[in-house]
């Protein structure tokens, strides 16, 4: 019996299947490698001493799906694969639609058919939109402003219509904030191809002197320091969370939860307390709001932690240490 992992080998993916191997699970990896590296797997084995059967395949090709899910006896399938940068979005809009809402519909015709209906799924705070209300809430009204999020939303939708339509299956929908930070071994971590949007993996790389400075994307927020804030969330903090989302999935039902840590931080306190842990200055320059961008997004985490007994335990500092770490042990991320 073992957990599918899809899109394994990407960066909240890699960390999740460190948890799983440490809890005991059986995992398979299936990604295709479109946004990451084949040696991810191998420092997932050097962290937990375990060797994950690896699977390279595309999650659109739903006769495979089936095939890897009856091979491996699979019983749950953790569902990370999909393309997450919001301007691309904007300029690739079917793609976006083809890997995320395609690709999903795709994997769920093949679980459906292999009769595997435990999921957990990957998606976002980005489907709140511009929050009313702080911090958000699971029932908050859902907008999402962009073809990425709402591609997150669409899949939503489509996983409350299919357990409308057929109450056994176990679905857990994890909404993610800003997740951040590296493994504590410094072996695994984000490594975005070509240039990074997010703040963290810029703040990482200027400070590791492989860019010269950040813009500062805004400093005329209604927020105490006029820059955004946002609810930064360490990534094995992140990971622990899907285990402890499977582990709950014992009932039937199709739950969203945010995972978040309820506490907001703004850029400069992200500057300030990266400069604190690695020693470095990292020059930025103030610029113009970037578009689609909004004040504040932060998170009720409560029901996370009624339901599934998970709350954030590392704090903003550890987030940057972490992060700096492996930036340092790994200047070029994999390669
Ligand atoms: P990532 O790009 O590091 O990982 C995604 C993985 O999926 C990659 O390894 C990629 O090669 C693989 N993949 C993409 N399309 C595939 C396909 N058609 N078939 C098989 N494999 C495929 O991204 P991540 O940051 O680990 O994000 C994982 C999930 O979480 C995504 O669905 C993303 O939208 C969602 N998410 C991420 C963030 C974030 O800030 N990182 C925030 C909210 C939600
Ligand atoms: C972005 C995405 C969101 C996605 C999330 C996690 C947009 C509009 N939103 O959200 O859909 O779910 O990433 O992947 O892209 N900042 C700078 N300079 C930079 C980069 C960022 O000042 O070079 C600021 C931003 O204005 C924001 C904060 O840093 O206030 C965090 O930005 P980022 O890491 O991109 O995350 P989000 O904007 O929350």
């Amino acid at each position: 019996m073992s957990i599918l992992v899809t899109g394994g080998t990407g960066y909240i993916g890699s960390h999740t299947c460190v948890e799983l191997l440490n809890a005991g699970h059986e995992i398979v990896i299936l990604d295709n490698l479109n946004n990451s590296h084949l040696e991810a797997v191998r420092r997932i084995e050097r962290i937990t001493g375990k060797k994950p059967v690896f699977i390279q395949g595309d999650i659109r090709d739903t006769q495979f799906i089936q095939k890897v899910l009856i091979d491996n006896k699979s019983t749950a399938v953790i569902h990370f694969a999909g393309l997450k940068a919001v301007g691309e979005s904007c300029e690739q809009p079917l793609k976006y639609y083809d890997y995320n809402v395609n690709g999903t519909l795709c994997l769920l015709n093949a679980m459906q058919q292999a009769g595997v209906k435990t999921l957990v799924f990957s998606s976002s705070a980005t489907v709140y939109g511009d929050p009313e209300k702080l911090p958000i809430q699971e029932n908050s009204p859902l907008k999402a402003t962009n073809p990425y999020g709402r591609s997150k939303l669409i899949v939503e939708e489509m996983l409350r219509d299919l357990y409308a339509s057929d109450p056994n299956w176990h679905i857990a929908i994890l909404r993610y904030f800003n997740p951040v930070g590296a493994h504590k071994s410094g072996l695994i971590g984000e490594d975005p191809k070509g240039i990074p949007n997010n703040l963290m993996p810029i703040v990482a790389q200027v400070a590791g002197g492989r860019r010269e400075k950040l813009h500062i994307w805004g400093n005329d927020y209604p927020t105490p320091d006029g820059t955004g804030v946002r609810d930064y969330i360490h990534i094995v903090d992140l990971a622990i969370g899907h285990l402890k989302a499977l582990e709950a999935l014992d009932s039937a039902q199709c739950t969203a939860f945010n995972l978040g840590t309820g506490q907001g931080y703004s850029v400069m306190e992200v500057i300030h307390a990266f400069e604190h842990v690695s020693n470095k200055k990292i020059t930025y320059e103030m610029a113009p709001r970037r578009s689609g961008d909004i004040a504040e997004c932060y998170a009720d985490p409560h029901l996370a932690k009624e339901q599934l007994g998970w709350e954030a335990k590392h704090g903003l500092r550890e987030m940057c240490e972490d992060m700096w770490n492996w930036q340092v042990k790994n200047p070029q991320g994999y390669q």
